[in-house]
């Protein structure tokens, strides 16, 4: 628990940085999962600095996104490329074709074949270093709704009313707000060697304590994550204010 998201964002920064010069000097590729939303803003923000002030580099950095919505171009305003081309992407060096972001474009015929691709990728890799998560106001993690099962694979979901609602700023209005998207599955977050979940302010307060102190349930799916063999929540202290 930090006194505030500035200086936990930097800390999660701290341990990306380490993670990715150890790989460097082992001449091996940084897997890193990542997520999008308000509350990853500041960690990309600090990983540009390390980049631009610091000598970071990136350039062994692979990246897999965890969801996108559905349908969804990735030039699009409201597209999770876009958002990680302008908060991350675009000020570091990483390489264009090391980015995946689930793609929003395809027909609903080739999505099933695509999520199978997408873990596929990812095992072939040798899976996710570390995994970075947000925590949705229900729990979810990824687009993994309330109900989402532990062994859930990469799918096309439907997004829970509260998710769309707080969205819906963003889509100008509920009606314009996606109802579908792409998710990475419960499975494959859990298989990741080290998982990060940060939440900020006091309206992640009781979904933190439900995730954290609560038992494991699938209408939380962040609960999931306490059978995680090295998984952190990161938590400023309004988001932390709610735990005994
Ligand atoms: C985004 C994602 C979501 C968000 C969550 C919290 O890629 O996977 O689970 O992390 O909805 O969003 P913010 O950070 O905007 O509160």
């Amino acid at each position: 628990v930090f006194e505030e998201a500035t200086s936990a964002s930097k800390a999660i920064a701290l341990e990306i940085s380490n993670l990715i010069k150890v790989k460097q000097a082992q001449k091996q590729y940084c897997i890193l999962g990542l997520a999008t939303g308000s509350s990853p803003k500041g960690l990309y923000a600090e990983l540009v600095r390390l980049h631009k002030e610091e000598g970071l580099s990136f350039k062994n950095v692979v990246s897999y996104n965890l969801d996108e919505y559905y349908p969804m171009e990735p030039d699009s305003i409201n597209s999770y490329v876009r958002f990680m081309q302008e908060q991350l992407f675009n000020h570091i060096d990483i390489l264009p074709e090391n980015c995946h972001v689930p793609d929003g474009t395809l027909s609903k015929e080739e999505i099933r074949d695509y999520c199978d691709q997408y873990e596929a990728r990812i095992e072939a890799v040798g899976g996710i270093d570390l995994q970075i998560l947000g925590i949705g106001g229900n729990g979810h993690i990824g687009f993994n709704e309330s109900g989402s099962l532990q062994n859930s694979k990469t799918r096309l979901v439907a997004l829970d009313h509260i998710t769309r609602v707080a969205a819906s700023g963003d889509f100008s209005g509920l009606d314009k707000t996606p109802r579908t998207a792409i998710t990475l599955g419960v499975k494959k977050i859990m298989e990741a060697k080290r998982v990060i979940l940060m939440a900020w302010g006091e309206r992640k307060a009781s979904i933190i304590k439900a995730s954290i102190e609560d038992q494991v349930t699938s209408r939380v799916p962040a609960s999931y994550l306490q059978e995680h063999r090295n998984a952190t929540f990161i938590l400023d202290k309004a988001a932390a204010s709610k735990l005994t």
